[in-house]
């Protein structure tokens, strides 16, 4: 297959609308789309990125009026989300419509919606005839793709368009919250923060899946995720040094230890977030053995990325 590039929004939709599948930038990453009321190009996503098919996908609507086309009621938690929120990184869990295939929600009674802020994908959401499911645009298990380039290095051949953008400007993926339930359930961490939805919904839990360690509450949260080939070290500050003969990289808020053959040191958690996934990726392709990654503090957007780096050191 040969996937065609392009930085037309119209034109890519023109691909999807025939029943093709479509990478596109949003503010968190790059998703890979569908049309979601056609199961046959749902199911060149799950082949094209090699994902479990009881891994559900995320539906993506242009502006909140649309969401009725996927979701049953819209409760009052969710309208309140919805109305601080949308469009944003967030993604509310609802009860699904019949006209929702199975292979998207992985036979679930639920779907996720959301409404990127990204410029280029509402553009691009607007000349879709459909919502589109997309998760993020990479190979499973790998981390999430932050620039389109990335995106052609894992999906190139496997997907028929690809809608170029900008790099993402997060950097990690949506916060989820399971409006299915009450009170709702924090499912992923990501930029909206614990915080600021407990400011609206003081009630809110936090899903033990979203606690390092503990079992998956999200079937996504069961899966190896977000991993480079090196092996992930978590630290609390800078190691004096690094071991002898095996290159090493570092990457945190602190300044950088002697001795690292790739280093970043990020001005603030929210850049930490936004290069992290291309830091991992561009540690690979120098062939680093051990990356060393400070562990930020657990409020904001830390949070998100404290999940992140304990889910690719395999905890
Ligand atoms: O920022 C994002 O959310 C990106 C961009 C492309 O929008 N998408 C993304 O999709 O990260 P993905 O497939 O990589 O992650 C979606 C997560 C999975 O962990 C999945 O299990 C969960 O959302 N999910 C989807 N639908 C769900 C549902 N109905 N109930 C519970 N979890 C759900
Ligand atoms: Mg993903």
């Amino acid at each position: 297959m040969q996937t065609f590039v392009t930085d037309s929004p119209e034109e890519a939709a023109g691909y999807l609308n025939r029943g093709e599948t479509v990478a596109f930038p949003t503010e968190t990453v790059y998703g890979l789309g569908a049309d979601v009321f056609n199961p046959d190009s749902i199911a060149g996503i799950f082949t094209a990125k090699g994902r479990p098919s009881d891994n559900p996908l995320i539906v993506h609507v242009q502006n909140p009026e649309r969401i009725s086309e996927v979701a049953g009621e819209i409760n009052g938690a969710a309208r309140l989300l919805i109305e601080k929120f949308f469009p944003g990184p967030l993604t509310i869990v609802l009860k699904k419509n019949r006209s929702v295939p199975d292979i998207v929600s992985a036979g679930l009674p639920t779907v996720g919606v959301r409404c990127p802020s990204h410029p280029v994908a509402s553009a691009f959401l607007g000349f879709c005839n459909h919502p589109v499911a997309a998760p993020s645009a990479n190979v499973s298990g790998r981390p999430s793709s932050t620039d389109w380039k990335t995106v052609y290095h894992d999906l190139g051949g496997k997907i028929d368009c690809l809608l170029r953008g900008e790099q993402s400007t997060i950097g990690l993926e949506s916060t989820i919250v399971d409006c299915s339930v009450n009170p709702p359930l924090l499912l992923r961490s990501g930029a909206v923060s614990i915080e600021s939805l407990r400011e609206l919904l003081p009630e809110m839990k936090i899903a033990t899946s979203c606690m390092p360690g503990e079992a998956p509450k999200s079937p996504g949260m069961k899966y190896r995720h977000y991993s480079p080939e090196a092996l992930i070290v978590l630290v609390e500050s800078p190691p004096p040094s690094f071991p002898e003969g095996e290159p090493s990289a570092w990457i945190g808020l602190s300044a950088t230890p002697e001795g690292a053959v790739q280093a970043l040191r990020c001005k603030s958690p929210e850049e930490y977030a936004r290069v992290l996934f291309g830091f991992f990726r561009t540690c690979d392709a120098h062939g680093i053995r051990r990356i060393y990654c400070e562990l930020p503090p657990e409020e904001g957007i830390g949070r998100a990325i404290r999940d992140r780096l304990f889910k690719a050191a395999g905890d």
